[in-house]
């Protein structure tokens, strides 16, 4: 199989800067040749970026950076669109998360049922109304499902929305208030930090499974390393205390890999200014060897 490789060079809908550095930084980690060694040599080599360079802190709209987001979503759009025609596998690098928008606006564009895993700390299913921050990737989800006032087809005309039953997040340990009401009232399967530990990452990702492959063409998995903990992912704008262990994000990936149902699947949120000894992005290499195939025996 040949892989699009898409670099997202962009950190605009994040508080602070940073993100846009975790691609070159995890190609300059040495990604490429894991991924040859993993039997991957076909690979495209994309480029998407973003004409603007300022935190969305700097902003004071209830959707800070917007248009900037809008213009980095519609090229990765594109990009996807493209690997997807050429029968490649997008594996895409952040980048923020609200990166995520552009890459569902490409993939829904081919599977109109798209399942969709989602781990991370957080919900990313705010509004422009409902977000305490105004930092757009807290809205991917939101705007994915039709919920937010900008749509996902206005970054791609050809995309549609998500199905709330077709998607699973897993690991959540921070949600604002508004995102607990919205997830509730669509109906959204969440497996947060509390299932993890009640049911075991063997189990949730059995169920989780389960849920993004019925009535669905497709499954894209959408990996924020701010799912795993701090103290193996500390390069990331929002960590937040008491994640998913370095085993269990593995465990998850390799579950994902045997069951052969992954489509797509991005890793967004490195941000290399924060890393220490460059841990994360080193944890985002070997977990997307996971994601691909890699076995430990
Ligand atoms: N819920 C918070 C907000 O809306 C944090 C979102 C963090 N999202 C992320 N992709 N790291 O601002
Ligand atoms: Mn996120
Ligand atoms: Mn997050
Ligand atoms: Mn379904």
């Amino acid at each position: 199989i040949a892989l699009s490789l898409v670099s997202v060079k962009s950190g605009v809908g994040a508080g602070r800067l940073g993100a846009e550095l975790g691609p070159d930084n995890i190609i300059q980690a040495g990604l490429i040749r894991r991924l040859n060694q993993l039997g991957y040599t076909n690979i495209d080599d994309l480029q998407v970026s973003s004409s603007l360079q300022q935190a969305a802190s700097q902003g004071t709209s209830k959707a800070k950076n917007r248009e900037g987001v809008i213009d980095v979503c519609r090229q990765l759009s594109e990009q996807v669109d493209e690997s997807i025609t050429k029968g490649n596998f997008p594996l895409i690098l952040g980048g923020d998360h609200s990166i995520a928008m552009g890459s569902i606006a490409g993939l829904t564009k081919h599977y109109k049922n798209l399942g969709v895993i989602w781990f991370d700390a957080h919900t990313d299913i705010n509004t422009e109304e409902s977000s305490p921050t105004g930092n757009m990737h807290g809205m991917p989800l939101a705007v994915a499902l039709g919920r937010a006032e900008l749509k996902i087809a206005d970054i791609n005309k050809d995309a549609c929305e998500l199905k709330p039953e077709n998607i699973v997040i897993i690991g959540a340990r921070d949600l604002d208030q508004a995102e607990k009401e919205i997830i509730r009232s669509l109906g959204i399967t969440c497996f947060t930090m509390h299932e993890i530990d009640r049911m075991g990452m063997g189990k949730v990702m059995e169920e989780a499974l389960r849920i993004v492959q019925n009535g669905t063409d497709g499954v894209h998995l959408s990996f924020d390393l701010d799912s795993v903990d701090p103290q193996e992912a500390p390069g990331t704008g929002t960590p937040v205390p008491g994640g998913v262990s370095y085993r269990e994000a593995h465990f998850a990936l390799e579950l994902m890999y045997e069951s052969g149902l992954i489509t797509s699947a991005e890793f967004v949120e490195v941000n290399p200014t924060l890393d220490i000894n460059n841990k994360t992005t080193r944890l985002t290499i070997e977990l997307i060897s996971s994601l691909l195939g890699k076995r430990i025996l």
